[in-house]
């Protein structure tokens, strides 16, 4: 198969569109991502994986803090994947004008969205250029229903404007995944969180 109709294929797994935020020395930062998978099947157990790339600033977060929060957002919320998933906190505060609160976890929980799931890491593996948590769910809670952000309902409604930013930045993490994706280490998490 070749490597553009492998890449279409993967598609198929990616995840709804999620907001991922965390903490760490008392600064507060979220981004967009579609991978997120359940991590078990149990509600008496229940835990999510998330995969992040390194270059991301909320990455660092997670590594450090070893805390996290999940939200599945809702159509009307495309906004918040312009502000989150298109610019690093690294060089702008982006939840400055979004309204959040605090559960379990130190991390911010959105007032508004489908859900959140606030997490802390029980374990994670290196995949050279990303890192894959897994999260066990501290605290999860309906915020207000409606219809949620898949990420097909992404690709079918990202206005035209955005689109040159967003293939650009897809360049840089793939260019970022081709130079790191093989380089991994095997490192054991320390629950010393
Ligand atoms: C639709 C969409 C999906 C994304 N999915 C992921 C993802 O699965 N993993 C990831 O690491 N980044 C993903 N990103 C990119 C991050 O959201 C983006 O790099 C963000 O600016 C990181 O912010 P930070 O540096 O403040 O953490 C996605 C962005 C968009 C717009």
């Amino acid at each position: 198969m070749n490597n553009n109709k492998l890449y279409n294929l993967l598609r198929n797994f990616v995840s709804p569109i999620v907001c991922i935020t965390s903490t760490h020395n008392g600064k507060y930062n979220g981004m967009i991502s579609n991978s997120v998978l359940r991590g078990s099947l149990l509600p008496e157990i229940p835990r999510i994986i998330i995969v992040i790339s390194k270059r991301n600033m909320t990455h660092d977060m997670i590594y450090n803090s070893g805390v996290f929060a999940v939200h599945l957002l809702k159509t009307n919320q495309m906004n918040l994947v312009w502000e989150l998933g298109f610019f690093s906190g690294r060089t702008k505060n982006k939840l400055h004008n979004i309204e959040y609160e605090f559960k379990e976890s130190d991390s911010p929980i959105l007032k508004n969205g489908y859900a959140y799931l606030d997490c802390k890491v029980v374990n994670c593996m290196d995949v050279g250029d990303s890192t894959c948590f897994l999260g066990t769910i501290l605290k999860a809670d309906i915020i207000s229903e409606g219809e949620i952000l898949t990420s097909e309902y992404f690709r079918k409604h990202m206005p035209a404007k955005w689109s040159d930013k967003y293939q650009e930045q897809l360049k840089e993490a793939q260019e970022f995944a081709q130079k790191y994706g093989d380089k991994i280490t095997y490192k054991q998490w320390k629950n010393e969180h």
